[in-house]
């Protein structure tokens, strides 16, 4: 077979590239190793920057979104007790958009079947070849057969774990990385949200944070120790520990019942330079890992893989490899600044048990200053809600 654009991995990024390329008549088949209930099984983060939002309708796929999302015009941040919210709408003129990252899969995997673009699910021992020539090529196995799929260039959607950045020899690449001594325990419940707006909490006891996937479902988090034991963590003892580290009249509405899903996150920054090796160009996940404080991961994917795609764009209309060859410097550029806020979210909201007194007092001055100033608080709002593309 052979196609223009071989895209690995069907999650959101390589499925809103595929969708960006169809746009620009360019033609890419997805290869995924899971089938897509898989993909649509795994529950993901849900907040949408202002340009995510609008990127996906402009690109045709964002009706339910706009039905069904809930436009939020602020944040709490809450620190041992103490409230201070976030207005975007006030500060910046702006919203973000929740909406569960599974329900923006679900909405551009229906776009690609109704347009008749080609995914393989349940492709095997995906193999990438010849990227440092002109004529790659990606192996792969379905159905005890072995198949081969030419290309022009080959896109790596395929997450943190995927085969894409692990093709790259490991002496082009540099890589970045820091790994926080915790994680943050997940559960997702069918009740209304304790609160109108998500809330960020800083505790002794450990973070917290309040969110949800629409009006009558909710996701809740706390951090817990890296080595923490998911089965040991009963439904009623995650109420109790919620409930502890959020402020009274939240905890006091706080509304429970059984958990429909329960997990455990691991926080981790992660960037590896470049994001790109010949032919082959890496986006979201695959590239750089942020911890979930600050909801960019699925907002990174997207400015991505809109890059690339107007670079690809600009390649078969001109053809130029201008926008090719500046597509990984003018992408790490605005994943590392989202690196740095996911990084300061986490470091000012988190218990850190080797933090000395000097550095807990320092979370306490950011969050004081944070609270008294609205250049810090627009700041925040500015990095919340996206920076510009
Ligand atoms: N071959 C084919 N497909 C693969 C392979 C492989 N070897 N390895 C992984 N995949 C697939 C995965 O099954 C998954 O469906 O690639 C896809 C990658 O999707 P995501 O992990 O969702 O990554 P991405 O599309 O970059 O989206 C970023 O996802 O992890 C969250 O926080 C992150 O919200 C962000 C978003
Ligand atoms: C979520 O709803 O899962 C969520 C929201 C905001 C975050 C992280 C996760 O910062």
């Amino acid at each position: 077979m052979r196609t223009q654009v071989a895209i690995i991995g069907a999650g959101p990024a390589g499925l809103l590239l595929g969708r960006l390329l169809e746009r620009h008549g360019i033609e890419a088949v997805i290869l995924e190793r899971r089938s897509g209930d898989y993909v649509l099984s795994r529950i993901r983060a849900g907040v949408l920057e202002h340009g995510t939002r609008e990127l996906l309708n402009a690109c045709g796929v964002g009706e339910r979104m706009e039905a069904e999302g809930l436009p939020h015009e602020g944040t709490e941040i809450c620190f041992d007790g103490v409230s201070h919210r976030i207005d975007f709408r006030a500060l910046l003129g702006r919203e973000v958009m929740v909406y569960g990252q599974t329900e923006v899969t679900r909405d551009l995997m229906a776009a690609r079947a109704a347009s008749g673009a080609v995914t393989i699910y349940g492709a095997e021992d995906v193999a990438l070849h010849d990227l440092d020539g002109s004529a790659p090529r990606v192996t792969y196995r379905k159905g005890g057969a072995s198949h081969e799929l030419t290309c022009d260039v080959i896109a790596g959607c395929d997450g943190f774990h995927g085969v894409s950045r692990r093709s790259i020899p490991a002496d082009k690449l540099r890589i970045f990385e820091r790994i926080y001594p915790f994680g943050w325990l997940g559960v997702l419940v069918d009740e209304p949200p304790a609160a109108p707006e998500l809330i960020y909490a800083h505790h002794q006891r450990g973070f917290a944070l309040c969110s949800m996937r629409s009006a009558t479902r909710s996701r809740y988090y706390i951090q817990c120790p890296e080595d923490t034991d998911l089965d040991a963590w009963t439904d009623d003892l995650f109420w109790d520990e919620l409930r502890r580290r959020l402020p009274q009249a939240v905890a006091e509405a706080l509304r429970t019942g059984p958990a429909i899903e329960k997990s455990i996150a691991p926080l981790r920054s992660f960037v590896a330079e470049p994001m790109r090796y010949g032919r082959l160009f890496l986006a979201g996940d695959a590239a750089h890992i942020v911890p979930p404080t600050g909801a960019k991961g699925l907002n990174l994917a997207v400015s991505d893989v809109q890059y690339l795609a107007m670079a690809l764009a600009e390649h078969y209309r001109d053809q130029s490899n201008a926008a090719l060859d500046a597509y990984s410097a003018r992408a790490l550029s605005r994943v590392w600044k989202a690196e740095r806020f996911s990084w300061w979210m986490t470091t000012m909201l988190h218990r850190f048990p080797a933090f000395s007194s000097f550095e807990r007092r320092m979370q306490v001055a950011e969050f004081d200053y944070l609270r008294g100033s609205v250049a810090a608080s627009t700041a925040l709002a500015e990095n919340y809600t996206g920076l510009p593309t």
